[in-house]
């Protein structure tokens, strides 16, 4: 199925850029602001998971961001809808076959270090991944990376220079930490949290963790920047989904903008 799905967008267009970003809902305005823009409907694409939210069906863009071509997969899935963590994955299997070199993630997380506030961006500098399966499981396709992967440096170190002195250049603050991932769709207890601080991480959230295991399979760099849309459980009165939103939505400003600085500056 993931060479289908290469060949078909090989078809659509010839050379595809060598960075992609993977935008959370909050940040979709900044496929919006890409120049020379062409638009694929995921649905279009053969094998391709269909996000299940109302009002956009999930789209690849392909654009220039000051100058640098990059494609945006613009709505993504979870495991906690029951898609499976090769569904999660194949977004970034089939950019990784059309010549990927870097990948950008962006997530909601919920803020597990006290220094963060709400709507604090966060740099990604590791991760635990908690969410009980791996996408590497299963027959290794050695044509596609090895069947034991080096997570050493999962998150790309030269990478998160550049998006601190971007966002440095920016004036906008940035958080550095550890992500970890969960299964959700739960959030978590507040024993969970504690738990989670316990064992060293940061952040919690629900995404991120497999396709950046995939990407390093494949030996695509990572940068990933979470948004802390609430302070994680039992740190604050209460947390809800309409929260994750709302918040979200008003920082995506700052992670839009950090992206457009930082994207040129990743192609190697
Ligand atoms: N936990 C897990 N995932 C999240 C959270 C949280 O508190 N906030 C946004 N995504």
């Amino acid at each position: 199925m993931i060479r289908a799905a290469a060949d078909y967008l090989k078809s659509r267009l010839a050379e595809w850029p060598r960075t992609a970003v993977v935008l959370g809902s909050a940040q979709a305005a900044f496929a919006g602001a890409l120049d020379e823009r062409m638009e694929i409907d995921y649905r279009h694409v053969p094998g391709w998971p269909v996000p299940a939210v109302e009002g956009h069906a999930g789209k690849l863009i392909v654009g220039r961001c000051g100058g640098t071509r990059v494609t945006v997969m613009s709505g993504r899935v979870h495991l906690y809808e029951g898609w499976t963590p090769q569904d999660v994955t194949f977004g970034v299997r089939v950019l990784g076959m059309l010549g990927l070199k870097s990948l950008v993630l962006t997530n909601e997380a919920g803020g597990i270090n006290p220094s963060y506030r709400r709507g604090l961006p966060v740099l990604i500098t590791d991760q635990i991944n908690l969410q009980g399966s791996n996408p590497l499981v299963g027959p290794n396709d050695n044509a596609l990376g090895p069947r034991f992967p080096d997570m050493t440096r999962a998150y790309c170190p030269e990478y998160r220079e550049r998006a601190k002195q971007a966002a440095a250049e920016l004036g906008i603050e940035l958080g550095e930490g550890v992500y970890a991932g969960l299964l959700g769709p739960s959030f978590e207890t507040p024993a969970e949290i504690r738990y989670l601080r316990t064992i060293g991480a940061d952040l919690a959230g629900m995404s991120t963790v497999a396709e950046t295991i995939v990407a390093n399979h494949m030996g695509i760099r990572v940068l990933a920047l979470s948004t802390v849309t609430n302070m994680a459980a039992g740190m604050q009165k209460e947390l809800s989904h309409a929260e994750v939103l709302e918040t979200g939505q008003a920082a995506a400003g700052d992670i839009i903008r950090l992206l457009t600085r930082v994207i040129p500056r990743l192609d190697a």
